[in-house]
């Protein structure tokens, strides 16, 4: 038997640090639940050149996801910038590897949701989170977002959506994440780490 609490995985792409910042408020969401540890974990770049290759631990930030990461993990959150109102490269081909998991259902009934960051505050945050819950549909994960009784949905004149948080970043000086923001990506992987406790029963 493991020694190990469960976890939530906190798996994202981030280039200019925008989704990286919604990861680790997340990931303190998580840990506010008694019995459930956050794990943040990032996907490398994806190249022109396929053979290259890089340590699994970058120079900076989160290490790099191994797929036993995601095939243990009691709960998931998906995180990417927004590219061209869709999920960005890495994190797809992160995920298309993932091929073995499906035929074996290994993530089936676990809780899952999405994250983004963009650059403009009607750039396809939606889209994004609504495209990036298909591969979790697929893996039959349970999909799950954001409830209105948290308060800062209603209020946020920045991101966070019912479907899940998101940030707005700016397309000139990166924007910090709003108090909104944050308080959503707690509340939301408090959630996820819930759900992960009582899923697992
Ligand atoms: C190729 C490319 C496409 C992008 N497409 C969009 C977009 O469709 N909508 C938007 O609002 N921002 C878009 N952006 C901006 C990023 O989503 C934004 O800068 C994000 O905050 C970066 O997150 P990161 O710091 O985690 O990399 C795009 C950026 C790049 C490089």
């Amino acid at each position: 038997m493991s020694d190990q609490l469960p976890y939530v995985l906190v798996l994202f792409y981030s280039r200019t640090g925008q989704t990286a910042e919604l990861a680790s408020q997340i990931g303190r969401g998580v840990a506010r639940v008694t019995g459930m540890e956050a794990r943040l974990r990032a996907v490398p770049p994806v190249s022109p050149d396929t053979e290259a290759s890089l340590p699994a631990v970058p120079d900076s930030g989160a290490p790099y996801a191994s797929k036993s990461d995601l095939a243990n993990c009691a709960g998931l959150a998906i995180g990417s910038p927004t590219r061209f109102g869709n999920m960005a490269a890495p994190l797809k081909h992160f995920l298309d590897t993932t091929g073995d998991l499906w035929l074996s259902g290994t993530l089936e009934g676990k809780p899952a949701g999405a994250f983004t960051s963009t650059g403009s505050l009607h750039g396809g945050q939606e889209t994004t989170l609504m495209t990036m819950m298909m591969p979790l549909l697929h893996h039959g994960m349970v999909v799950c977002g954001l409830p209105y009784s948290e308060k800062s949905l209603g209020e946020t004149d920045t991101g966070g959506t019912p479907y899940g948080p998101t940030h707005w970043a700016g397309t000139g000086e990166q924007q910090p994440l709003s108090t909104h923001e944050k308080a959503l990506c707690q509340a939301f992987g408090e959630r996820l780490a819930r759900l992960a406790l009582k899923l697992a029963d």
